[in-house]
């Protein structure tokens, strides 16, 4: 008995050992999450092989761009086909899976979808996540498959083949009867892992912060200066807490990256709209340079966000000049994480910019005659009522940054 439960103790030991320093989350993944993180991962799902889709969401950034020479540069990541850059940078594919379909609100606004523009609606497959999942494989200026068949004919010779079917039955990987089906299989699947605790593990120096100020009955999302005395020793410092004061006060952040919780959850920090908040042209994106077939207006291509995706869309259509210049408000989950202090990220759907002192000095200085910010991209639509002249001291700004870097997960 006694020598059982020591070899059991040993082997607990070891299995925690490794849960824990695989710096991976504690939970296990289910079967259909294993094999999403599979195809995540996987770089022969790309034509030439080489890139999977974590080339442009590594957890190491928090599921964001990992290479710094983009990052530094046009935030905008190569394709597998080399010398083929798309537009935007890549959002975090972490804390997405909440995202409703694409719609309108009581108040008239768009909400929800995937991608920056929202084009990933999930009208096709009630899902916007696994929907968005099915662009990248196929898309020339990512990994390039030529057809759905391809794909999963690489899949089946891929070393988690057997799992697919375990997952989704017998002859559920198949090539040639339902290759539309077999397809939309991979995507629910990578959406599974997407959605996965070792994805979003709110594993947070906030999420302990707001569990703890929950438990207490305070609520995180009407903190301002007169209750901040409240939330003393629940693991942020009086700085950070300052920060998350100023963050839903004074610089009016939490009104797009709101506080409130969803589904008994800490926040994701979006509201899942769009806003067009002015941010200027980034000269180095690579796609003013790419050729005629992928940008036939060259240098003079305008970013025209949701707008842009409404116009193609029967009945969106009366929507498009509203929305002209809006992009999705991004969670700000692991905004701050990167291998090395000195790792450089790239911030806002074109990366034009390069910090989070940068990203607050914006907001707080944008309509500021003497910060000399270029003109927007877009012009139309500007959001002036939350940003553009908050008034903040540049202590205040340096506060919300360390806030903002209390949303790192530990992985
Ligand atoms: C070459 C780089 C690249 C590759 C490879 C890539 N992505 Fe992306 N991803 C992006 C970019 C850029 C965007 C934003 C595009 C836009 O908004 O138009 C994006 C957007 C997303 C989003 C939307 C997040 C949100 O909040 O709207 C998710 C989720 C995502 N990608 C997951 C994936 C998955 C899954 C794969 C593999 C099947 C993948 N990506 C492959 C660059 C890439
Ligand atoms: C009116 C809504 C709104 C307000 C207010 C707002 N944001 Fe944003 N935020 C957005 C939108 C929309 C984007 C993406 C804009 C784009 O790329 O064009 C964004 C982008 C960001 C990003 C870049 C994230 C990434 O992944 O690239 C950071 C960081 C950020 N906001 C922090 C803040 C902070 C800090 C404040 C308060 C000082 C704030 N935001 C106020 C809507 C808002």
């Amino acid at each position: 008995m006694k020598k059982h439960l020591i070899a059991g103790s040993v082997i607990l030991a070891i299995a925690v050992f490794f849960v824990f320093s695989s710096g991976k989350a504690a939970a296990p993944l289910s079967p259909i999450e294993d094999l999403g993180k599979k195809l995540f991962f996987d770089k022969a799902l790309s034509s030439p092989a080489g890139q999977e889709c974590a080339a442009c969401h590594g957890p190491s950034v928090g599921f964001t761009g990992p290479a710094e020479r983009f990052n530094k540069v046009g935030g905008v990541y190569e394709g597998a086909f080399k010398g083929r850059f798309g537009n935007r940078k890549p959002p975090a594919a972490s804390y997405a899976g909440d995202s409703p379909k694409l719609h309108l609100d009581k108040e008239g606004n768009f909400v929800g979808g995937m991608f920056w523009d929202g084009r990933a609606t999930g009208d096709v497959l009630g899902d916007p996540l696994a929907e968005q999942a099915m662009g990248p494989f196929m898309n020339p200026l990512e990994q390039n498959m030529p057809d759905k068949k391809s794909i999963i004919l690489a899949v089946q010779k891929s070393t988690y083949a057997r799992l697919f079917e375990e997952v989704w039955g017998k002859g559920s990987l198949d090539a040639v009867k339902n290759v539309d089906k077999t397809y939309e299989l991979i995507a629910r699947s990578i959406a599974a892992y997407e959605r996965s605790a070792e994805v979003n593990p709110f594993s947070s120096k906030f999420d302990a912060f707001w569990r703890a100020a929950t438990a207490k009955g305070l609520k995180v999302e009407t903190i301002d200066a007169d209750s901040a005395k409240n939330f003393k020793n629940l693991g942020l410092t009086e700085r950070e807490i300052n920060g998350l004061v100023l963050f839903n006060t004074k610089g009016m952040c939490a009104v797009c990256h709101v506080l409130t919780s969803v589904n008994g959850r800490p926040p994701v920090f979006t509201d899942y709209a769009y806003d067009n908040i002015g941010v200027p042209k980034n000269p180095d994106n690579p796609f003013y340079g790419q050729a005629k077939n992928f940008n036939p207006e060259g240098k003079a291509w305008v970013d025209k966000g949701l707008g842009g995706f409404l116009q193609t869309v029967d009945k969106y259509k009366s929507y498009a000049a509203a929305n002209m210049g809006k992009h999705k408000v991004p969670t700000l989950r692991n905004v701050d994480e990167r291998p090395t202090p000195v790792f450089v990220k790239a911030f806002m759907h074109n990366g034009a910019l390069k910090s989070l002192k940068d990203v607050v000095r914006f907001y707080n200085t944008r309509d500021k005659g003497e910060a000399k910010w270029p003109a927007p991209e877009v012009k139309a639509n500007l959001n002036t009522q939350e940003s553009g002249n908050l008034g903040l001291t540049n202590d205040e700004e340096n506060a919300i940054v360390d806030f903002m870097k209390t949303l790192t997960d530990k992985r």
